[in-house]
């Protein structure tokens, strides 16, 4: 670790891979790039005044695309960034991670890690490489929201674009822009600009230290399926014969199904299989109904982690779960 000027935070960043770390053929490629390719410290010497705003160690975890990201890549994450947290001679810790499923570990880490101390996810749209990259910004960005003294007991935060976002409600809603992520049901919690950070709001469930889960808490098989016009209810079947144990509806608009789909999911709840009702829509907040537990404001691939969570600590009552975290 550099040696921090006095009064300076120190902070670990942690390396995944991604975009953020992607090396593309020519400068105008935004698309065509191999993500991970750039280790960390080669991203750290790519941010100016970095050291100004922190102590930093860095260390490279992973270099994957996060399409690729697995529960139990979710795991081995969370043991590391705690056993940080825990090691003394860390404030806080930094995540640079591939925004396509950045969400989904953001919202595990929020839920498992044992913490007051800031941890913060980044990403980026373009290639490091790419003519007007926006990691480097957006790494500074996230170091400076991990070293401010008010992101403590925040849970896990996201910062892209300017914007902090809560673990929680935090979803990447566009493909390409820099603009990429967004919270559609809660708002920004946060805003980073020049170095100076304004707090705006603070996470409305239970995270980090207030809930059951950790690291090690064993994730249950649990699988996402869509309602769409004419949509097939042999897959829904299909769903039991995999051996999940949870279903998370991403239904039509309040986490519908159409009266074939809805036979279905009855069988599989009659089977023993959890079924939580979400919506498809990107926002919005899905009520439980017919025996199915309602994800309330949560995502359906959000509703599916804490899913996993729940149903590995067996833990009963998952509406209440739902309406806690
Ligand atoms: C990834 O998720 O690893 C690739 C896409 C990205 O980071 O934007």
């Amino acid at each position: 670790m550099s040696k921090p000027a006095m009064s300076l935070p120190r902070l670990c960043i942690v390396a995944t891979g991604g975009t953020i770390a992607g090396a593309g053929v020519r400068p105008q490629a935004t698309m065509a790039y191999a993500a991970g390719a750039l280790d960390v410290d080669e991203l750290c010497a790519r941010v100016p005044g970095l050291d100004e705003v922190a102590g930093i160690q860095a260390e490279q975890f992973a270099a994957i695309d996060s399409k690729n990201a697995t529960p139990a890549f979710w795991q081995s994450l969370a043991a590391r960034v705690q056993a940080l947290l825990d090691a003394g001679g860390c404030d806080g810790v930094v995540v640079t991670h591939g925004t396509d499923t950045l969400e989904e570990t953001a919202y595990y880490l929020h839920l498992v890690l044992k913490t007051d101390k800031p941890v913060v996810l980044v990403g980026a749209m373009r290639p490091a490489t790419a003519l007007s990259p926006d990691g480097p910004l957006n790494l500074l960005d996230a170091v400076t929201v991990a070293a401010h003294p008010q992101a403590a007991g925040r849970g896990v935060l996201v910062v892209l674009n300017h914007q902090v976002l809560g673990a929680r409600d935090a979803a990447k809603t566009n493909a390409n822009r820099p603009d990429a992520f967004a919270s559609p049901n809660a708002g920004a919690m946060g805003w980073v600009q020049d170095g100076r950070v304004a707090w705006m709001g603070w996470p409305g469930h239970g995270h980090t230290r207030a809930t059951p889960f950790t690291a090690s808490t064993p994730l249950a098989p649990v699988e996402v399926l869509a309602g769409y016009a004419g949509g097939s209810a042999a897959l829904i079947r299909a769903v039991g014969a995999t051996g999940a144990k949870g279903l998370v509806w991403a239904g039509t608009g309040n986490g519908s199904a159409s009266a074939d789909a809805q036979e279905a999911l009855d069988e599989l709840v009659r089977d023993g299989v959890v079924v939580v009702r979400a919506t498809r829509t990107g926002s919005g907040c899905v009520a439980a109904s017919g025996g199915m537990p309602g994800a309330g404001t949560l995502s359906p691939w959000k509703a599916r982690v804490l899913l996993m969570l729940a149903l590995g600590a067996g833990m009963g009552g998952v509406q209440d779960v739902f309406d806690t975290y």
